[in-house]
């Protein structure tokens, strides 16, 4: 199993064991860094340009500096993923704002730090997507969807580091973040829909979650399927009474929810809407160039 890291104050990849970040990295003294997972598909990096564009939008919400131009970011991940020897990885792409002289205050910070993480891509079974996920509704971690940064892919990730902890302590596979108003929020690393009725919902950017790239392309794909989809306010109640529900993230793409706080939704298996956007997903990632 082959990882590989791309430093950009090295500017080459290099084995994991030489790739060192500064002590004085905001990255690693407040989380001050942004970053995305991508997967590639035939050896390239998914959905690319979006995924740039996401960090571009990040870093403005955190007031970060990227002085990398697309091409080098692109250039970043290719290198690394080649010295990993693998056909496929999962590429984490992460931008820090640099060093500085243990102050908060922005202003201090310089040299930027550019990493590139690559590593083997390695995604659940068939049996394991027909199985779904048991999930468990998690509030008072996150519930502010004013906040423009919570539509920012940042490095400090605690709130949902401590729900999924929350959910694996009470013998779920996962958490959905909850609001305090008890609106559905998403997952600690995925975007989350449901299916009610046969109609499809899944909570809007501005009720704060992170603008997923998977959730973007499962919205296109369940309209050009003549689906219904709402974009609307969803409640843990609703989640908990759906038909089915579904995870969206880049690295799995789709994946069943199966139960919420300990009931099933439908028959505690994968269910025929999300088996289609599944497969739908699928047909998308293979249709790549
Ligand atoms: C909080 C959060 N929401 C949603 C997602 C899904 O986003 P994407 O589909 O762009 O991977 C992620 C991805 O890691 C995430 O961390």
């Amino acid at each position: 199993v082959s990882v590989a890291v791309y430093l950009g104050s090295l500017g080459r990849a290099v084995p994991p064991e030489q790739a060192t970040v500064s002590v004085f990295d905001r990255g690693f003294l407040y989380g001050d860094s942004l970053f995305e997972t991508l997967r590639t598909a035939e050896g390239r990096p998914l959905d690319l340009e979006a995924h740039l564009e996401r960090l571009r939008s990040s870093a403005a919400y955190v007031h970060a500096q990227v002085p990398w131009s697309d091409a080098a970011l692109a250039d970043a991940l290719a290198q690394a993923h080649a010295a990993t020897g693998n056909a496929e990885s999962v590429l984490r792409l992460i931008v820090t704002r640099g060093r500085g002289p243990l102050m908060l205050d922005i202003r201090g910070a310089c040299d930027p730090e550019l990493v590139v993480i690559a590593r083997p891509l390695v995604l659940p079974s068939e049996a394991e997507y027909q199985r779904g996920l048991a999930v468990v509704c998690v509030t008072g971690r996150k519930s502010d969807g004013r906040l423009l940064d919570a539509r920012a892919k940042v490095g400090n990730y605690l709130p949902h580091a401590l729900a999924l902890a929350q959910a694996t302590d009470e013998g779920a596979d996962d958490a959905v973040l909850v609001a305090d108003d008890g609106a559905v929020l998403e997952g600690p690393t995925a975007n989350v829909f449901l299916v009610r009725d046969g109609q499809l919902a899944t909570p809007p950017i501005d009720a704060g979650v992170l603008p997923g790239i998977t959730r973007e392309v499962v919205l296109t794909l369940a309209r050009a399927a003549s689906l219904h989809v709402a974009v609307r306010r969803v409640t843990a109640d609703e989640l908990r009474r759906a038909d089915e529900a579904l995870f969206t993230s880049s690295v799995r793409g789709v994946m069943a929810i199966t139960r919420v706080d300990g009931r099933s939704l439908g028959d505690s298996r994968e269910g025929p809407l999300t088996r289609a956007l599944r497969s739908a997903w699928a047909a998308y990632v293979a249709a790549r160039p």
